[in-house]
């Protein structure tokens, strides 16, 4: 049941199939909102004995989140494929041949705060499908930039269950009601340019490139350093509770490139974590940078799984960050 989001889809003149594809994603993160609130949190966040294709250990509740949302979302008449950061390969449902739409998802953003009861999420992105002849999709077929996504939001599982959606315009916000239903917030996302907050872990802080340690360093310094004002700092651990909130307040997000790293581009996922946010985030007024390329929505895609370095949010700070070769 999804009222208020059906009427807001008609209003962003989104085509059916992709209205039915958004719905049907809605309804599976309600399901995993039940889940997460009345299932078990210490069970939930056990380990399930697997791993997923990064090597990470995957929790009861990474692989019950994935199986809901490829389960519920394979109803939407117009999908042809779907991809998460919990599944190796692809997983066709439809053949290609006409309009159609490739989801991808990370089903459980923030699994190390599950058995502490703090926010975690749900992420997904949706790609046009190629317009070929008919045949299954394969993964090539995903590796498109950020900028050519359809649609794209986020769940939060927090006090309230909060999506947030953009299809054409800023972002829009809608809150799960008793019944079921995504009821419009009425809140206008925007970023205002100056950041007053900042959020990144800071314990990485020996393994940070040189001007990525002076950068931090000169917000720590606050109104006694180069910045001449105070930073406030917070880290939720969830990308997308943290993105949540640089998108209801401003602020800047970074998980940047480190040492560790090596030849990995960054920690967090482009496909299923950094686009869809990004884009979120630029439809807000905000900007990004990963590391090398300029916007992260313009990272050329070489892979399912690609990670890659993420700065995003106030846009003043974004250009402070590029101008400072990070
Ligand atoms: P996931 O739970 O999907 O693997 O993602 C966790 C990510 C991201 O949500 C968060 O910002 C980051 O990992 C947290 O990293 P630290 O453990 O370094 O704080
Ligand atoms: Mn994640
Ligand atoms: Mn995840």
């Amino acid at each position: 049941m999804s009222t208020g989001l059906e009427a807001y889809l008609r209003e962003q003149g989104a085509p059916q199939s992709l209205s039915e594809l958004i719905l049907a994603t809605a309804d599976a993160c309600v399901e995993i909102a039940q889940l997460v609130r009345f299932g078990a949190a210490g069970d939930l966040a056990s380990a399930s004995g697997a791993e997923n294709v990064q090597g990470e250990v995957q929790k009861k509740l990474d692989i019950l989140a994935n199986d809901i949302l490829l389960r519920d979302c394979a109803k939407a008449a117009g999908l042809k494929a779907m991809a998460s950061e919990e599944m190796d390969d692809v997983v066709p449902v439809r053949d290609l041949d006409g309009e159609g739409w490739l989801l991808l998802f990370d089903p459980l953003d923030g699994s190390s705060n599950i058995d502490v009861n703090v926010s975690i999420g749900t992420i997904f992105s949706i790609l046009p499908a190629p317009r070929t002849e008919a045949r299954p999709a394969i993964e090539a077929d995903f590796l498109q930039t950020g900028r050519a996504q359809a649609a794209a939001g986020y769940v939060v599982y927090g006090p309230q269950t909060t999506l947030v959606l953009t299809v054409t315009g800023a972002p829009a916000v809608f809150t799960l009601a008793a019944d079921g239903s995504w009821t419009p917030s009425g809140a206008t996302m925007s970023i205002p340019a100056k950041a007053k907050e900042f959020a990144i872990n800071a314990s990485n802080h020996r393994h940070w490139s040189e001007p990525m340690r002076a950068h931090v360093e000169g917000w720590l310094a606050g109104a006694d350093g180069p910045r001449g004002r105070d930073f406030n700092m917070r880290w939720i651990a969830s990308m997308v509770a943290d993105v949540h909130r640089v998108l209801t307040r401003g602020g800047v997000f970074l998980y940047p490139w480190d040492k560790r790293m090596g030849e990995k581009a960054g920690k967090l996922r482009l496909l299923y974590e950094a686009n869809p946010m990004t884009l979120l985030v630029e439809r807000a007024g905000g900007a990004s940078f990963d590391g090398k390329n300029g916007s992260i929505l313009d990272t050329p895609v070489t892979g399912l799984h690609q990670r890659v370095s993420v700065m995003l949010g106030a846009s003043e700070e974004i250009a402070i960050l590029i101008e400072a070769g990070l």
